[in-house]
C-alpha cells in the first residue's frame, strides 16, 4: 500500500479514536453539570426553630469573629438553623430571611460537612424551597478547602464550612452591571444572618473572603455560572 494511503488511514483512525474517547468521557467530565437535581440524594432538614432565649440585641452585642473551634460535632438541627438563617424561606411566596434585589435570589448555598452528628462528611447544596440538602459528593474536603483559602486553619477546624456562591446573571439580567454590586450586598446580608444565628446557638464563625476562586470552584464542582463569594466555617467555640 502507498505511504499516502497509510497516512490517510492513520489520520482517520486518530479522528475516530478521539471522537470515541470524547463521546465516552464527556458525561463523566460534565457529570455535575448535566445531572438533573432530582438525581441527587436528598436529605430533609429538621424544621427551623423561630424562638430563642437570645435577643437580636444580645446577638449583635456579642457577635465576634471566631477562628478556633472545639472538636465537638454540630447537631443536624444546628446546621438546619444556620442554613435557614442564611437563605431559608419565610413566606409562602418564597421570600427569604435576607433581602434580595428584585426578589431574584442570586445566592446559592453549599455546605462542606466534616463533623456533624447524623450527616456524613461530604459536599451538600441547600435547597431553600423544601428546606433540604442535595448530596453532591462524599468525603471530608476541609483540609483541601483550607489550602484553597491560603491555609486558613479556621476552615480546616470548623465542623462545617458554608460556601456562599453568587449567580450574577440572575440579577444583572434585570439591573445590568449594577446587579453585580447587588449580589455582593446580598452575600453580606446572608453572612450577617449566619453570624447572628451562630451567636444565638452558642457557636463560633468567621466570614472569609481570602481564597483562590478557581481552586474553590474545582473542589466544590460549582456550576459554570456560580462564583464563590464567601467561605464561612462554623464550629463550637
Ligand atoms: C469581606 C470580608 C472578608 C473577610 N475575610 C476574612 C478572611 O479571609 N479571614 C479571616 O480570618 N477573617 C476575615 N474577615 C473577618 C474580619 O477579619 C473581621 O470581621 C474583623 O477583624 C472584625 O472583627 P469582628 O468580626 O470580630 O468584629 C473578613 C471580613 C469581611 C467583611
Amino acid at each position: 500500500m502507498k505511504k499516502s494511503v497509510y497516512t490517510k488511514l492513520l489520520v482517520i483512525l486518530v479522528i475516530m479514536i478521539s471522537v470515541g474517547i470524547g463521546f465516552f468521557l464527556t458525561p463523566y467530565i460534565m457529570k455535575k453539570q448535566i445531572l438533573p437535581e432530582n438525581k441527587y440524594e436528598t436529605i430533609a432538614l429538621p424544621a427551623p426553630s423561630y424562638e430563642s432565649s437570645t435577643s437580636v440585641e444580645e446577638a449583635l452585642l456579642k457577635r465576634r469573629s471566631v477562628r478556633e473551634f472545639d472538636d465537638e460535632p454540630l447537631a443536624l438541627s444546628q446546621v438546619s438553623q444556620l442554613l435557614w438563617a442564611a437563605q431559608g424561606t419565610t413566606d409562602p411566596s418564597g421570600k427569604r430571611t435576607a433581602p434580595s434585589a428584585g426578589a431574584l435570589y442570586p445566592l446559592e448555598i453549599y455546605v462542606v460537612v466534616g463533623n456533624v452528628s447524623g450527616l456524613s462528611s461530604g459536599i451538600y447544596k441547600y435547597k431553600p424551597a423544601k428546606h433540604e440538602l442535595l448530596k453532591i459528593s462524599d468525603g471530608d474536603i476541609r483540609k483541601q478547602l483550607s489550602s484553597a483559602s491560603l491555609g486558613q486553619a479556621s476552615i480546616k477546624d470548623g465542623a462545617i464550612t458554608i460556601v456562599m456562591a453568587g449567580v450574577y446573571e440572575r440579577t444583572t439580567s434585570k439591573y445590568g452591571d449594577r446587579g453585580i454590586r447587588y449580589v455582593h450586598m446580598e452575600a453580606g446580608h446572608a453572612a450577617q444572618n449566619i453570624y447572628l444565628q451562630a451567636e444565638s446557638l452558642g457557636l463560633g464563625t468567621v466570614v472569609t473572603g481570602a481564597f483562590d476562586d478557581a481552586h474553590v470552584e474545582r473542589l466544590l464542582n460549582l456550576q459554570k455560572d456560580e462564583e464563590p463569594l464567601y467561605l464561612i466555617p462554623v464550629g463550637k467555640k
